[in-house]
């Protein structure tokens, strides 16, 4: 029996918070049928950690399902275990005695929960190098404790990661493979437009298609003439539409608020070291609000 039918992947997609995903979506569960684990990958603000939570909490039936955000000081004491000192405290007798923690891993596989590892590429391999075995084969040897955990039937495994970003680590190909990569690219610009009319469905249409070409041009830049370091995600849309919003409501004209806002974005955006990169956001700010 699978584990997302088609009811439920329907469902999945109808709930999502994230528009425009839904192919993308339809993969994950797909693999996840297989039994794979699979790692949502692209680039940041467009939804990877929002669809995770939503198939995990589908999967588990609410919040039940263990998380933790990868960090650059992760070893395998997080992911496996390690030992621990009894005591942190100034009592010198008990801070010599140790115990044995579990790692999140560890514990999702004995408690039969389902998990998700975010911000993946933020450890480094070293953290992850114990779980080779498990992620093809299914099964993790706990080499101290003279045990072996077997991967739960219809256990849920997804991770997020933002490949090449600053203070992320490389994968190594053998690590990589085993994981099925699902991107989360920018969607469509009419699905940012009905997104945007959710949030401030009073916006003046002229300053939503300002938004809209704004977000364009950022990620043509970034792709097309590697200008920038990124394009406007869809958060960023979200953000300077609500920013407009609320600025004009307090009385301050379309075009100023509009420019506000693409300058707090161009800052996310930019590489904010980088004059010329600063500078390359905020003239493409100001040709966009000369037509307002
Ligand atoms: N396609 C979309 N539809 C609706 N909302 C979106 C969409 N993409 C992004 N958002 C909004 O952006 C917010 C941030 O998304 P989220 O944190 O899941 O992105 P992420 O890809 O995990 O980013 P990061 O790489 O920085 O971790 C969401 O909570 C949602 O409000
Ligand atoms: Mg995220």
């Amino acid at each position: 029996m699978v584990l997302f039918k088609r009811d439920d992947i329907i469902k999945i997609i109808e709930t999502c918070q994230i528009k425009g995903q839904d192919e993308a979506i339809i993969r994950a569960l797909m693999y996840l049928n297989l039994g794979y684990p699979i790692m949502l990958y692209g680039p940041p603000g467009n939804g990877k950690t929002t669809i995770a939570e939503h198939i995990l909490r589908y999967a588990s039936r609410g919040d039940d399902y263990y998380r933790m955000e990868a960090t650059e000081g992760m070893t395998e004491y997080h992911t496996i275990g390690g030992f621990h000192p009894l005591s942190m405290s100034g009592n010198a007798e008990l801070s010599r005695q140790f115990i044995y923690k579990d790692g999140i891993v560890t514990r999702a596989l004995q408690e039969n929960k389902n998990l998700l590892i975010d911000e993946f590429t933020r450890a480094p391999a070293t953290a992850y190098s114990g779980l080779f075995m498990l992620l093809s084969t299914g099964v993790l040897h706990l080499e101290y404790r003279e045990l072996t955990l077997q991967r739960p039937k219809d256990w849920v495994l997804v991770v997020t990661a933002n490949l090449g970003d600053e203070g992320t680590f490389k994968m190594s190909a053998a690590l990589k493979r085993r994981f099925i990569p699902i991107f989360i690219g920018y969607t469509s610009r009419f699905t940012e437009e009905k997104i945007i009319k959710s949030y401030t469905p009073g916006l003046q249409p002229v300053l939503i298609n300002a938004i809209l070409d704004f977000a364009e041009e950022t990620r043509r830049l970034w792709q097309e003439e590697k200008s920038l370091p990124q394009g406007l995600s869809t958060d960023g849309v979200i953000k300077m539409a609500r920013y407009c919003d609320i600025s004009i409501e307090e009385g301050l004209d379309a075009k100023t608020a509009f420019i506000d806002s693409a300058m707090h974005q161009g800052v996310i955006i930019a590489d904010e070291t980088d004059y010329v990169s600063l500078q390359t956001v905020n003239e493409l700010a100001l040709k966009i609000a000369s037509r307002l």
